[in-house]
């Protein structure tokens, strides 16, 4: 989604360019249509940008010196009006004076721009939302005689959500941001100071970040960060130390960020382990401030996400209600907030997401909060707004996911739903000593098994070869299974382009089995002790039909190659943590068949990494 960095430095070195540009090529991963930048050049913002990546821009900027101390770059990720030069950020008013770059959708538009043709007889010259914020600020500078004055006389007119960040030939030294439902952080420096909508864009030379929340102000200029509260006055905010490494966010000798990701697993579940569990074994939430008496008090819980992290929340269902018997709901966060559901003080409210900017989540969160419940997530991007507006956090260790698709996040979304449902239930009295044991050391062996697991890559990739020219695969499962069919089918049609559908097992001959034919290939996961035989006569109904069965099936269980045509094998584990192992598999067969039909696998099409938009 789109990315914004603004650079404020010392006037002699003029760096600004370069810095801006790398800036955003670390912002590359949220994805974009467009790219664009305005330098601050003999008296005037330059605007140059261009649709397509940044090497587009680079290419029409390449051979001018812009010789500058102080820009503003962005990554557009089109909402309002198709990716386009003229659409591309940053946007300036007619006589150049104001420029901004803006994420986010400005609600009543339409509204401001009526009254700017009509009033000022303001010409557009994209067909964004966007524009309109440059066009007030500059007519509000007209009044105010005040660049700041002027930018919060216009924040004052708009609806919607955004991260603003403008700067203005008459007060040429500065950077104002204004944040509202939107990521923005401020960045101190030597000698400089940054604005962005996220960490890595300017973390080659910044540690100290400062967190900008809802509805404030900032102010940056080469020596001061200044931040204003709702209020507009001055408030103080501690800053945080980042201590992640700029080459954690780099492939790492892999040949795609999805690869490294993958193998990346077993160390992100340590992390989330380690940092959850005691030495004497016991599941630690320190900084958890929900009590037993909370815990008692809870009739229900509803897991809400979107894509991947609503798939952990399927998994996380079965987990719950079998460990703390408590009746769990799972919902997408888009259908969630605007059915009115039954959500009350009693209720629990479990949000998870690897960005914690995703806007469908954030507003579910907001819903679920104003009717009382207690909103816990999960959630890795630390500081992020998720995180910030629920009463406990439990933070996935995976480190930055660059990969659009989302797999390490993934992973380790299951390990917070273990441990929460772990805790629950030994709180609740519904799971012995033993059983809490078990399951603690089952997730201990993970990453060990995930290790083993990953040795199968060749493997799979030979696998993946085989089928990768398929334009329609089946995920089939059972219980847990069933989420993680979900979540395989998922990653691979957002990356290979393949028409794939998920459903549970059961359900195929209830109107899915129609499309069963010679060679149709079904992906079978069978890794539930519980359920193996129910599955694999599943399977012998799909074979009746002439499919080809890839099944996923524990160690235990080589009876299976009776009838599946071919069998990626997880290690042995309880029924309850095998989703933690089988989705592995799938995630290499997706990125392998992507790969063989020659996909952007990082970034594939349509897509983008934090979505915050509606
Ligand atoms: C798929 C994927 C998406 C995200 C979804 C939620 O691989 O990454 O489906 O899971 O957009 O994002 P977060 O977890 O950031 O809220």
């Amino acid at each position: 989604m789109c990315g914004i960095v603004g650079y404020v430095g010392e006037p002699k070195e003029k760096q600004a360019k370069k810095i801006i540009i790398e800036g955003l090529k670390r912002l590359e991963y949220r994805g974009y249509d467009s790219a664009g930048i305005a330098l601050y050049v003999d008296g005037v913002f330059e605007t140059r940008k261009h649709v397509g990546g940044l090497e587009n821009l680079e290419k029409i900027i390449g051979d001018e010196k812009f010789n500058s101390h102080i820009g503003l770059g962005h990554t557009r990720w089109a909402t309002h009006g198709a990716p386009s030069d003229a659409n591309a950020h940053p946007h300036s008013n007619e006589d150049n004076t104001v420029t901004i770059v803006h994420n986010g959708i400005i609600e009543n538009y339409l509204e401001l721009k009526e009254v700017l043709a009509e009033k000022h007889g303001v010409k557009f010259k994209s067909e964004t939302d966007s524009e309109v914020i440059a066009h007030l600020i500059g007519i509000n500078y007209e009044k105010e005689g005040d660049f700041l004055k002027a930018v919060h006389r216009t924040v004052d007119m708009m609806r919607g959500a955004y991260a603003l960040v403008a700067v203005c030939s008459h007060e040429p030294d500065k950077i104002i941001g204004v944040r509202k439902d939107a990521p923005m952080i401020a960045g101190i420096g030597k000698g400089c100071n940054f604005i962005a909508s996220d960490i890595p864009a300017f973390l080659k030379y910044v540690r100290e970040v400062l967190i900008i929340e809802n509805n404030e102000t900032v102010i940056v200029t080469k020596d001061d960060i200044t931040i204003l509260g709702s209020d507009r006055k001055p408030v103080s905010r501690e800053t945080m130390h980042i201590s992640w490494d700029v080459d954690a966010a780099e492939k790492g000798g892999y040949e795609h960020f999805m690869l490294k990701e993958i193998h990346e697993q077993p160390e992100g579940i340590r992390e989330t382990l380690t940092k959850r569990i005691r030495e004497d074994g016991m599941i630690n939430l320190d900084g958890i401030s929900m009590t037993k008496e909370d815990i008692d008090g809870f009739n229900k819980v509803y897991i809400v996400a979107c894509g991947t992290a609503y798939h952990a929340g399927l998994v996380g269902k079965h987990a719950i209600e079998k460990m703390a018997r408590i009746p769990v709901e799972v919902d997408v966060a888009s259908e969630f907030r605007y059915r009115d559901p039954f959500v009350d003080e009693k209720t629990l409210f479990i949000a998870i997401s690897q960005s914690g900017e995703t806007l469908d989540t954030l507003a579910a969160l907001r819903e679920a909060k104003k009717k009382g419940a207690r909103v816990f997530s999960v959630v890795n991007v630390v500081g992020s707004s998720v995180a910030r507006e629920s009463d406990d956090v439990l933070y996935t260790w995976a480190g930055p996911e660059i990969a659009v698709a989302s797999t390490k996040a993934y992973t380790t979304q299951l390990i917070c739903m273990y441990l929460i449902a772990l805790f629950m239930g030994k709180v609740r009295g519904t799971i012995d000593e033993k059983y809490y044991n078990e399951i603690l050391s089952e997730l201990k062996a993970m990453p060990e098994k995930m290790k083993t697991l990953l040795a199968q890559e060749d493997k799979i990739a030979k696998v993946a070869k085989k089928f990768h020219r398929k334009e329609n695969v089946f995920f089939i499962g059972r219980g847990p299974d069933c989420g993680v069919a979900y979540e395989g089918s998922l990653k691979l049609k957002e990356i290979s382009y393949i028409n794939s559908f998920a459903i549970a097992a059961g359900e195929l001959k209830h109107g899915t089995i129609a499309l069963m034919e010679q060679d149709t290939l079904v992906i079978a996961l069978d890794t539930q002790d519980c359920l193996f035989e129910k599955m694999l006569s599943n399977i012998v109904e799909t074979k009746a039909r002439g499919a080809y069965v890839i099944a996923v099936a524990k160690e235990g269980h080589r009876d299976i190659e009776v009838e599946a045509d071919y069998v990626i094998y997880i290690p042995d584990c309880r029924d309850e943590v095998s989703p933690i192992l089988s989705v592995v598999p799938l995630q290499v067969f997706a990125y392998y068949v992507a790969k063989e039909r020659g996909c952007n696998i990082d970034k594939p099409k349509n897509l983008a990494k934090s979505v915050t938009v509606e």
